[in-house]
């Protein structure tokens, strides 16, 4: 039977296919709209994201709302979710076999959202879903055509609280997302 969001979540719900399963206290499997026509994806969950269930909640979460609200997107009309659905021990990078065993979940909310757009929060995303060698600092910004659905990186926003000089980026690269959200909604309509 075809997955719809309700039953790949209870999927996850229940996984262990990793060693993290035995060290969460939730799944963090994804938050917003059914419809978004622009989904982020950010790396792993944090310490807040693991004890709500919740991704982009604690102090990288609060910056990315800042920007949101800046470029006038709504938190509620997008959807935000991770590579990895379980926190990494002391916040550690997930592990490629990590990464291997948990991206079928997220391959299944892309199929279901089919947002327009995705936007890869830092380098360990864009570096999943765009391409392996993928250098943030120089291509944060850049957009690349990937079927139906155009894909972009900006810095993660933990990056811009270790680097306040980063975020100066960040708000034109946001700028341009949303220009670009518009004008692909415009296209939909005509
Ligand atoms: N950092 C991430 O990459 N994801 C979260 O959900 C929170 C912090």
């Amino acid at each position: 039977m075809e997955d719809t969001l309700q039953s790949l979540k209870e999927r996850c719900t229940s996984c262990q296919r990793c060693a993290l399963g035995a060290t969460r206290t939730n799944i963090v499997f994804g938050v917003g709209s059914e419809n978004a026509d622009l989904m982020f994806v950010g790396e792993a969950p944090g310490e807040q994201e693991d004890l709500t269930g919740t991704p982009f909640v604690g102090r990288a979460g609060q910056l990315l709302d800042k920007f949101l609200f800046a470029v006038d997107i709504p938190r509620e009309e997008v959807y935000i979710a991770n590579i990895l659905k379980c926190r990494p021990p002391k916040n550690r990078d997930p592990l490629p076999a990590e990464e291997d065993l948990c991206i079928e979940y997220l391959r299944e909310q892309v199929r279901l959202i089919r947002p327009k757009m995705i936007v890869c929060l830092g380098r360990i995303s864009a570096m999943r879903l765009i391409r392996e060698d993928f250098k943030i600092t120089k291509e944060h910004g850049t957009f690349f055509q990937k079927g139906n659905c155009l894909i972009t990186a900006v810095y993660h926003p933990a990056a811009l609280l270790r680097d306040p000089r980063k975020k100066e980026d960040m708000l034109r690269d946001m700028k341009r997302i949303k220009e670009k959200l518009d004008e692909l909604k415009g296209q939909d309509a005509t």
